[in-house]
């Protein structure tokens, strides 16, 4: 797709309703994001999620796709500590939910963990820019990269991430003239999320783009329904119809 310019379309989806419906419209990858911490447990920060739990999410999500490629997120603490950790975390995720890939966060301090499990021959996808699992190093969800340093090593990285195999790489929240060259200097595709247009594809938080979460906005976000508001007008009106004895009618009784 990269090579014929056809951009890739990503969402993220954690449940086999919500897979049902994304795989079903046609969606080319669905992520199974540890963002599954934030919208679907409530937690502020992607940390708490634990294998375990992905390994629930992912494999909902797979009982319900036919056709779409499914990335699974390895959550914080399964991988960092040293490469045999981490492929044994891949493992589990492969064997127990029936994902196709996995996702990891960070450059060439786990490049011996991307190249091991790429050798056991599971798919990875990197991610570099801003790398949720590392909030509280960085101390802010603000954009990443904007200094020449950080630019420089988000640059190496993504080489480095290519050569060891890696056959794709999320950019989150960099600037978008750094996420252009770097999607110009690999050969792998590079999905975004507010890095701008000139990634390989796009990714979005499914709870985001359909206004499920309707407290988190960030300029990047582009909003296709209001699902909360149109929810909270259904579950009022039925309220309304339970309380005044309208609901249910003769039809909808035995
Ligand atoms: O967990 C997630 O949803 C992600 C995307 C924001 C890329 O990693």
């Amino acid at each position: 797709m990269k090579e014929s310019g056809e951009k890739i379309s990503m969402l993220t989806a954690y449940d086999f309703s919500f897979a049902k419906i994304i795989d079903g419209a046609g969606i080319d990858v669905i992520l199974v994001g540890d963002s599954a911490s934030n919208v679907m447990a409530g937690h502020e920060t992607t940390l708490p999620i634990t294998l375990d739990q992905m390994i629930y999410h992912a494999s909902s999500v797979i009982r319900a796709v036919n056709r779409s490629l499914v990335v699974v997120d390895l959550p914080f603490g399964s991988y960092q500590s040293n490469s045999d950790i981490a492929l044994a975390s891949a493992i589990k995720i492969m064997k127990e939910s029936g994902g196709h890939s996995i996702k990891l966060e960070g450059g060439e301090e786990v490049l011996d963990s991307i190249k091991k499990i790429v050798s056991a021959g599971i798919p990875v996808m990197g991610h570099l820019g801003l790398t949720p699992q590392s909030i509280y190093k960085f101390g802010t969800y603000t954009v990443r990269a904007k200094e020449e340093e950080e630019a420089n090593k988000l640059r190496n990285d993504a080489k480095l991430l290519e050569d060891a195999g890696c056959f794709a790489i999320v950019l989150e929240k960099i600037p978008a003239s750094l996420a252009k060259e770097v999607s110009a200097s690999i050969s792998i595709p590079t999905i975004g999320i507010g890095a701008g247009g000139n990634c390989d594809g796009q990714v979005l938080v499914m709870h985001d783009m359909l206004g499920i979460n309707t407290e988190f906005k960030p300029r990047f976000l582009r909003q296709y329904l209001n699902v909360a508001e149109q929810a909270t007008t259904a579950v009022q009106q039925y309220i309304k119809d339970v309380k005044s004895n309208d609901f249910p009618n003769e039809s909808e009784q035995y």
